[in-house]
């Protein structure tokens, strides 16, 4: 078992156009008045990282982890967005940062997208344009290239249903479209095509040479019906949150799950006349798509309570049922309602779901960790990552084949709409400092201790 934590680009680095670094579609929407992110934060200079990577790795060392999880800037790489031109320094940032990382035995781990769409190729529809998947393959294979001979470890696209519901369906996530039920299932089947594409890529071409496991990272809470009465509820809510993107790639069958192609059909008075908002998949592309990831990435914080109702989802998060959960602190945040809140047994029945639906896939958690306002004597992240990881050693034992855990975060960073308000760091940040002093919460010597020890028993 691996231990590590991991951060991702723009919500880190910083130097948001320096260096010959282009624009990304974070940037921009940074940068848009009337601020759309709390306090108006922007992640121009966020942790500074671009320039305290050595701090980073220093964090990393202090912890004694197993490995780094990261992401790459694509307009960092390619400005242009395209591999006609290839930025030195920007490669040099990330050469530094992964010898750096190898210097001290530590892995790299890296996320080739995390979010940050060059902006340019937004304008040209991002993820709704079907030729994304071209795109997105000649930026893989660049990075394949400059760093595959010391990254073993390569995730492919960071969960994508936030990029794609919350991007394009709810405007909650840049680019901030709101196009529910038409982009956002174009954005699912091309993000899952351009997946595959990278999958198939780095197998046939990289694997036999550079020695690595490649896979995508899926974000999943769990869903706990009401009552009995919403058992069918809570299922719709899983395939819709998770199995549209796990079951193409996850289940013997491939596709799009059941509940979703029956939900999102378009009913038509014309007779004989058939067509979803979901768009299909070919059985060829189904069969690229099917098998395409070495591995579950899975990110996971918390659970919530669902009822059935009539929305084209047929589910509903239900904000007040949450018995053992802890109160809900942020009122003005994005979380308010559903997350945060310490469920462990969620995550274990999560972890259980996963192994029984899809034949006992190796799993690596990418992604598990707390939300506070901040401060170091965090106690409530302690207890949060005892009781979950206490929920990971049940799931073990009964068969489930996880290979790793990440923490996230190193530290506090740039949480998307939430700006700093939201910290999830094993270090605090402090955000009044130019260099972005970072400082070990009681978490991190917590985390420290398992790592160390790799058992729970203090
Ligand atoms: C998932 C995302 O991958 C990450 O960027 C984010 O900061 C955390 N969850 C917390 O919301």
């Amino acid at each position: 078992m691996l231990f590590g934590s991991a951060t991702a680009a723009y919500q880190i680095e910083g130097a948001w156009n320096e260096d010959g670094k282009s624009e990304n579609i974070w940037d921009r929407l940074s940068h848009q008045e009337p601020c759309s992110i709390a306090e108006c934060h922007t992640g121009d200079i966020a942790d500074n990282s671009y320039y305290s990577y050595k701090r980073d790795v220093e964090m990393i060392r202090e912890l004694g982890l197993d490995f780094y999880r990261f992401s790459l800037s694509w307009t960092r790489i390619l400005p242009t967005s395209f591999p006609d031109k290839i930025n030195e320094k920007g490669v040099e940032y990330y050469n530094n940062l992964i010898n750096e990382l190898l210097k001290y035995n530590i892995q790299p781990m890296v996320t080739l997208y995390h979010w940050d769409l060059p902006q340019k190729l937004q304008d040209l529809g991002g993820w709704s344009n079907s030729l994304i998947v071209d795109w997105f393959t000649d930026y893989s294979k660049v990075a394949f290239e400059l760093f595959g001979d010391r990254v073993k470890y390569w995730f492919t696209i960071n969960e994508p249903r936030q990029i794609c519901h919350l991007g394009y369906g709810m405007a909650a996530m840049a680019p901030l479209l709101n196009d529910s039920g038409y982009s956002d299932y174009l954005c699912a089947k091309n993000l899952l095509l351009a997946h595959a594409k990278v999958y198939h890529l780095y197998d046939d071409q990289y694997r036999s040479k550079q020695g690595g496991t490649i896979g995508i990272v899926i974000s999943a809470s769990w869903l706990e019906p009401e009552s009995e009465e919403d058992a069918e509820a809570a299922e719709d809510g899983r395939q819709f949150e998770w199995g549209i993107y796990a079951n193409p790639i996850f289940s013997k069958n491939g596709d799009f799950p059941k509940e979703i192609k029956q939900r999102v059909a378009v009913k038509s008075m014309i007779q004989g006349f058939s067509r979803s908002r979901l768009p299909e998949f070919t059985p060829e592309e189904i069969e690229l798509v099917k098998g395409s990831s070495d591995f579950f990435g899975l990110n996971h914080y918390s659970t919530s309570f669902v009822y059935r109702n009539e929305s084209v989802y047929g589910y509903h998060k239900s904000p007040s049922l949450n018995d053992d959960a802890s109160i809900i602190l942020y009122k003005d945040s994005s979380w308010e309602g559903y997350s945060t809140k310490i469920v462990p047994w969620g995550f274990y029945n999560l972890l259980t779901k996963i192994r029984e639906d899809y034949d006992n896939p190796p799993i690596f958690i990418t992604e598990n960790g707390y939300a506070s306002p901040g401060g170091i004597e965090d106690d409530d992240r302690v207890k949060y990552y005892r009781q979950y990881l206490d929920a990971m050693l049940n799931a073990i034992e009964e068969g489930s084949d996880i290979r790793l855990y990440t923490a996230w975060s190193i530290m506090d960073n740039f949480e998307w709409l939430d700006g700093y308000i939201l910290r999830f760091g094993l270090y605090e940040v402090d955000y009044e400092s130019p260099e972005r002093t970072r400082t070990p919460r009681k978490s991190a010597y917590f985390y420290k201790q398992i790592v160390r020890t790799h058992t729970l028993d203090h």
